[in-house]
């Protein structure tokens, strides 16, 4: 059979390209956080000193599986010259790339001798990039040369996956150089901007030591139109609208815990979740420790009000409609509207207070006002009482806070709630393996509460407690399904439940870049292979592939970055040589990294860019996307956050539904939401056990993957590498068939992240779990699955169920109809 596939042969700009840029631009826009502001931005003038390792080096996303290989990313320094700005420093930039030049070129020598492609930690260590940037020196000099009294310095910071950041200097901390840098600007030039380009917070100490700094930028990590966004907030084009997704702790220490994350206590197999629902604002809050930056915290050009407008309920829901008004007299901009509900003290430990309902404005002039109403259900505020494994609202008062930030908030209303209401019955999940001291709050003083205060009861009798009933689901009986399934051996079966590797497939459907295909060896008997591909932070495909003459495709580049790093036989064997044979082309978009989209908290803005994935997928024949990726920031130096949405599960839940929403608008084009559940460290990420009480699961790890698959009608799920209570996570029945089965009634594919089983028992095991597809697939894994049935590990129906519901997805696909029919 011959290659099909959906590249183009031309490299011609679309109108989908444009389209799809233009809503990166406005994603880019709308994801910087403005942290400071003493009126110098807008900047005044137009030359400006630009200076920093991020300046024409701007850092668009993470390394690792969430790197898109776009076709340009507009710089720093590119996005400013591009909107009319005169850049003085360019010599001092120049001067800067040769530097960076030198220190990279003998990172990658020193790199490729480390790696030994012989030890099993090789991938890990390739994965693992700490290459860190030179910092360029700024003097007197330069100053004078620049002629501008107005500067902006870009410090930036990579991190990605495999490795956790480091609490030290060059990483979450400035090195002494970049202090000295910043210090030395801020001294010397009347408006000093600082910009951060990272993809999570970083210690900001030293902006309360340093004087003169007159503005402070979160640029975060904002995909291909980043320049040009940044320069618009510059100029003032654009107001500032993005609001941080995290709480950013004045110092590392005052984390709860910090020093035992990941590496730092020495111990990266077992991380103690200690401080339990204690997580983010819901620990500052809560202890009363006061944030560098609060959550939900940002600046505009222009100022608000909010005030609500009443409070309303409808059976378990609860509304407040706030009126926001633009106040100020220069600028346009967007405000949010968060809603924060404190419930009551009662028998529970409780939080201070967690985010409910967010919104926001359209871009309102001055003057101008707009009406938001913020919903939520009380069910889903409900606290997780491991004593009778029930989720429960107790009796009594909960204040409903209106504001612009967790720390800027007003009483808008009480909701009442005369007795307690179990809103469900739970089995218990994933059991801690040892005892786990949790953190427990200081008990909270009553609050005194302006008498006029709106007050509605919400009826107990508007819930009825839903009690969940654990059953291991029957194999799926779609009648086309069961005419396929009905033929196959066993063995038969484990070529489908297992992914077809990383290559192209010599027969059946080829998606350049794909990083996993299901098998395409059923295509003679009505089934096609599928493609998967990465994100978050768009389409991850190969953007330049050749065909050869007997139909062979591969990249002509490295897939990712750090590939670079493998032995050049290897490099040559995997890459294709464009002189011999046709060259095919794919170009998607690097949106801004998940934490950057958060900071949007623009929920219609996240179904356009779920559509303009949901375009590009379709426009080259992708069927899973692998991404939203929605694990809790739990703590700053994970390594992966920036690829994560918030400390929050409202806020990363809300904002996932809605790229679901555009990303899963055909059928047969899925999501994957990962990784399910508990990644939050990278150091170790393959052993290490998160132990995580029941209730900590529940309410802050498990909520925003339940939002996805209750609201968003996810179709795919990754396990994750790590041990959750010492058990894998694709090992886990509980995770796998009781919360996202029996509980949630999830209906599409769950499937393991790569390479995650190894060997052994674990294969199997998934299978039994209800972790239908193991990716990318390995011989082993097939030997794996037969050997669990013939021991009596596993039977035969369990692979035989997770059969059916790949075979399933893929007979919904688009590429099964629009190849096979
Ligand atoms: C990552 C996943 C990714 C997969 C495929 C893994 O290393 O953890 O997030 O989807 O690779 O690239």
């Amino acid at each position: 059979m011959s290659l099909r596939t959906k590249a183009s042969y031309s490299d011609e700009v679309t109108q989908r390209e444009k389209e799809n840029l233009e809503v990166a631009y406005r994603a880019a826009c709308e994801g910087i956080v403005l942290l400071k502001n003493d009126g110098t931005l807008p900047l005044k003038t137009k030359k400006v000193a630009l200076y920093g390792a991020g300046a024409s080096m701007t850092i668009k996303g993470g390394t690792g599986s969430g790197e898109v290989n776009e076709r340009h990313s507009v710089s720093v320094l590119e996005g400013m010259t591009d909107r009319g700005f005169e850049v003085t420093t360019l010599d001092w930039i120049e001067n800067w790339e040769r530097l960076y030049a030198a220190a990279e070129s003998a990172y990658q020598t020193e790199k490729k001798k480390r790696i030994n492609i012989l030890k099993p930690s090789f991938i890990m260590e390739m994965l693992m990039d700490n290459f860190r940037a030179p910092c360029g020196v700024i003097d007197a000099r330069c100053v004078e040369r620049s002629h501008t009294d107005s500067c902006v310095y870009v410090l930036s910071r990579q991190a990605g996956e495999g490795g956790d950041r480091r609490a030290e200097k060059g990483d979450f901390l400035l090195t002494d150089e970049e202090r000295e840098s910043i210090r030395f600007c801020a001294e010397h030039y009347p408006h000093f901007v600082l910009a951060i380009n990272a993809g999570s917070s970083i210690d900001m100490h030293f902006a309360e030591e340093i004087d003169g700094i007159n503005a402070i930028v979160y640029l975060c990590q904002l995909g291909t139109e980043g320049g040009h966004a940044f320069a618009d907030i510059l100029s003032g084009a654009v107001s500032p609208s993005g609001k941080l997704s995290d709480t950013w702790a004045r110092q590392y220490t005052d984390l709860p815990f910090a020093n035992e994350y990941s590496y730092l206590n020495g111990d990266l197999e077992k991380e103690y979740y200690k401080e339990g629902i204690y997580v983010g604002y819901r620990y500052f809050d809560s202890f009363g420790v006061a944030p560098a930056y609060p959550f939900g915290f940002g600046l505009s050009y222009t100022d608000f009000t909010m005030e609500s407008c009443g409070v309303s309920t409808e059976g378990s829901a609860v509304a407040v409609t706030a009126n926001v008004t633009n106040c100020g007299a220069l600028y346009s901009g967007k405000e949010v509207a968060q809603l924060y509900v404190s419930p009551p003290v009662g028998e529970m430990d409780k939080e201070y207070q967690s985010l409910a309902a967010f919104a926001k404005t359209e871009t309102l002039s001055p003057g101008e006002s707009q009406k938001v109403v913020l919903t939520f259900d009380m069910k889903d505020i409900a606290s997780y009482r491991e004593r009778g494994g029930v989720f429960v609202l107790e009796a009594g008062e909960y204040v409903l806070r209106l504001g612009n930030s967790s720390r800027n908030t007003v009483p808008a209303g009480v909701v009442r709630l005369e007795h307690e209401v179990i809103v469900s019955r739970h089995e218990h999940i994933c059991p801690l393996c040892e005892p786990l001291e949790e953190l427990k709050a200081p008990n909270r003083a009553a609050e005194f509460l302006p008498a006029e205060l709106p007050c509605v009861t919400v009826d107990t009798a508007a819930f009825e407690t839903v009690v969940y009933h654990y059953e291991t689901p029957a194999v799926c009986n779609d009648p086309r399904v069961k005419a396929l399934l009905d033929t196959l051996t066993p063995e038969e079966m484990t070529d489908i439940v297992v992914g077809a590797g990383f290559y192209q497939p010599a027969t059946g459907f080829t998606m350049p870049g794909s990083v996993g295909n299901t098998t395409s060896k059923f295509w003679d008997r009505g089934l096609a292979n599928v493609a998967l591909c990465d994100g978050p932070a768009g389409l991850r495909v190969q953007k330049i592939s050749v065909e050869d003459s007997k139909g062979k495709v591969k990249p002509v580049e490295m897939p990712i970055g750090v590939f670079n790093a493998l032995p050049a036989f290897i490099r040559r064997f995997m890459v294709g040589d464009p002189g011999k044979g046709k060259v095919l082309y794919q170009y998607t978009t690097a949106f801004p990294v998940a934490n950057a989209l958060a900071q949007s908290w623009n929920t219609a803005l996240m179904a356009e860019v779920g559509n303009a994935i949901y375009r590009e997928m379709k426009e080259y024949g992708c069927t899973y996307w692998l991404a939203p990726a929605i694990n809790i920031h739990r703590n700053p130096l994970c390594g992966r956050n920036f690829e994560y949405f918030s400390e929050d599960p409202c806020l990363s839940g809300t904002m996932a539904t809605a790229i679901i929403g555009g990303v899963q608008q055909e059928e047969g084009y899925y999501v994957t939401v990962k990784h399910f559940a508990c990644n939050n460290q990278e150091d170790n990420r393959m052993k290490v056990s998160s132990n995580v009480s029941e209730r900590a699961l529940r309410e802050i790890y498990l909520r925003g993957f339940e939002r996805c698959v209750r609201k968003g009608g996810a179709k795919g799920i990754m396990t994750s590498y790590n041990r959750l209570n010492k058990v894998y996570t694709a090992n886990s029945y509980d995770l796998c068939t009781k919360v996202l089965r029996n509980e949630w009634g999830f209906d599409g594919v769950v499937m393991t992240d790569w390479f995650a089983t190894r060997g052994r028992e674990q294969s199997a095991r998934a299978m039994a779990a209800g972790n239908d597809l193991i990716m990318p697939g390995l011989g082993g894994n097939k030997k794996d699955i037969l050997k669990g049935i013939h021991s009596g590990l596993i039977t035969e129906e369990d692979v035989r169920r997770c059969c059916g519901n790949v075979i399933r997805a893929i007979l919904n696909s688009a590429t099964q109809r629009e190849f096979i029919g």
